[in-house]
């Protein structure tokens, strides 16, 4: 079979199952339903709007309130944590106001403000919690900003999670005070080398090793091969057109999945149970985010005449839009797509089977894909907010998506800047990175396309459109 076919089929078979799986929980849900509020056939065909968005507002209050973790560290380490910058920026932050500091300590380590909270105690993503106590969550990696707008649910393409810990670390060593989960791992595990990006996956692999198929802590399991590469965290706003979770689209969309990164020893299988109903609130408040829309000007027949471009040459893969648009969710293969294979790779299959096989997937009713031919064609909404593309974060551009010959080698971005024409994030670009790029936290800033993992080669489709369809193509792309 050639893998053509056999990516078709396994869409196929995907599809099917994630179309029956919807269909169970939708009859378990109406039976109850009917039974307890007997209001019969109106709500048997989908679930009432209220409660779905009542239960995304509980999901939200979670992220924003319960602390699922221990304190990564308090507000008498973050207060001081310029103590260790490099001369130039310690003598600036010295110099600061407090307010000012802060800001300079929330953009060197890419902190979001929170949006609509400016007493906010923290971050978004992280809790406020005990003591002046900063706990991290998903949205420290899902909560970013474009255009200087802090969007939750958009990837945090600023995250510095390596740096903070390292410079965390080196405060609290200072200070005398114990050391914490994060700062401990880091010393063994990256949690990223380039801003914007984190190993993200790695991190899930070990501490699923850590655990049985039923969740037990087991630390006898062996040790499972680990390739760290870094990821660049997708917009959560496309999970309600999924079925299927990652690049790779291996892994079921349901609410234990999403506890992955909860998986620290001490939160043994009774707790996990317990915070099962809390996920299941977080995954209806990810369902229901709304890509947002473009912020600026559009040429609406260029667009138009893009439309026609996209539906003929993109949207077999990445699905059409508007009324009536639909989404086919298909796997590429790592042949025919070319993109980076390291994420791919990276997964063995037996962490795979592992999910299969246990509780995350309740214990194989929600399909697992063992052996992923390459990676899913994302959903496209708000697509122009989500800079940089392809799953490891490689090309600041749309521009640059359209044209695979032209990508930059090396790229830095600027804090705030965007670029219109190019639809992305504003950079510049090197051939090398510069030598005045010295300690870890300034090298970390360059985005190097040579180094492993972060290829920005493959998806040539585009190559195919005229210079005129591949502007109008990038109009387009602005509406969606
Ligand atoms: C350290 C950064 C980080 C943290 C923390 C994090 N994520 Fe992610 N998340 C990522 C990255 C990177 C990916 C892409 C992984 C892949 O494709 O293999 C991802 C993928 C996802 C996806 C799949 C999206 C899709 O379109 O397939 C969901 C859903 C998700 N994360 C939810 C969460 C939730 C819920 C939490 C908190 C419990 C969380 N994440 C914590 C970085 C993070
Ligand atoms: C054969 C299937 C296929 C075709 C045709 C295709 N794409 Fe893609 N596209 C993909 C896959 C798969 C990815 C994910 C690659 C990765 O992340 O490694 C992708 C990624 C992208 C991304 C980046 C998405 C993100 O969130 O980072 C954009 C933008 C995109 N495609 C636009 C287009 C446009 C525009 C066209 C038509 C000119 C097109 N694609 C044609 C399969 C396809």
């Amino acid at each position: 079979m050639s893998h053509d076919s056999k990516a078709e089929n396994s869409d196929v078979i995907r599809q099917s199952v994630g179309r029956r799986m919807q269909v169970t929980r939708r009859v378990v849900f109406c039976i109850g339903f009917v039974l307890t509020l007997s209001f019969v056939e109106a709500y048997c065909a989908d679930e009432p709007a209220v409660s779905r968005q009542e239960l995304a507002a509980h999901g939200w209050e979670l992220l924003r309130t319960k602390p699922y973790l221990p304190p990564d560290f308090d507000d008498a380490v973050f207060e001081n944590l310029w103590k260790v910058w490099e001369p130039e920026a310690r003598d600036l932050a010295a110099k600061a106001t407090p307010e000012e500091r802060r800001r300079k300590t929330f953009s060197r380590y890419g902190l979001m403000p929170v949006p609509g909270d400016p007493e906010a105690k923290t971050a978004l993503g992280y809790v406020a919690t005990e003591n002046g106590s900063w706990t991290m969550n998903c949205l420290a990696c899902h909560g970013g900003k474009v255009a200087g707008r802090v969007i939750p649910g958009l990837g945090n393409s600023h995250t510095a999670l390596q740096s903070l810990t390292e410079e965390v670390r080196l405060t609290k060593l200072s200070q005398f005070r114990s050391l914490s989960h994060l700062d401990l791992a880091t010393l063994k595990l990256p949690l990223g080398t380039t801003h914007g990006t984190t190993n993200s996956v790695i991190f899930g692999v070990v501490l699923g090793n850590l655990r049985d198929r039923d969740m037990n802590v087991d630390r006898s399991r062996p040790a499972p091969p680990l390739t760290h590469h870094d990821l660049d965290a997708p917009p959560l706003w496309n999970v309600r057109f999924k079925q299927h979770l990652y690049a790779d689209g291996f892994a079921p969309k349901n609410s234990r999945v999403l506890m992955q990164f909860m998986l620290l020893p001490e939160s043994g299988p009774d707790r996990l149970r317990e915070w099962e109903s809390d996920f299941d609130a977080i995954l209806a408040w990810i369902e229901s985010l709304e890509s947002p829309r473009w912020p600026f000007e559009i040429d609406r027949s260029l667009a138009d005449s893009g439309r026609a471009v996209f539906n003929e040459h993109c949207a077999s893969c990445h699905g059409t839009y508007g009324p009536g648009g639909e989404y086919p969710e298909r796997v590429i293969p790592l042949e025919e797509i070319g993109t980076d294979p390291v994420r791919l790779r990276a997964l063995t299959t037996e962490h795979r089977q592992w999910m299969r096989d246990g509780w995350m997937s309740h214990y194989g009713r929600d399909s697992v894909e063992v052996e992923p031919a390459g990676y899913v064609a994302p959903p496209l909404h708000g697509i122009w907010a989500s800079a940089p593309y392809f799953h490891n974060g490689s090309v600041p551009t749309l521009w640059h998506v359209l044209r695979p010959t032209e990508r930059p080698q090396i790229w830095k971005r600027t804090e705030d800047g965007y670029d219109q024409p190019r639809v992305g994030l504003e950079v510049q670009t090197f051939d090398n990175v510069p030598e005045d790029a010295r300690t870890p936290w300034q090298k970390r800033g360059y985005f190097d396309t040579t180094r492993p993992a972060k290829s920005n080669t493959g998806h040539r489709f585009p190559e195919k459109l005229t210079e005129q369809q591949k502007t109008a193509v990038l109009e387009y792309l602005k509406t969606l």
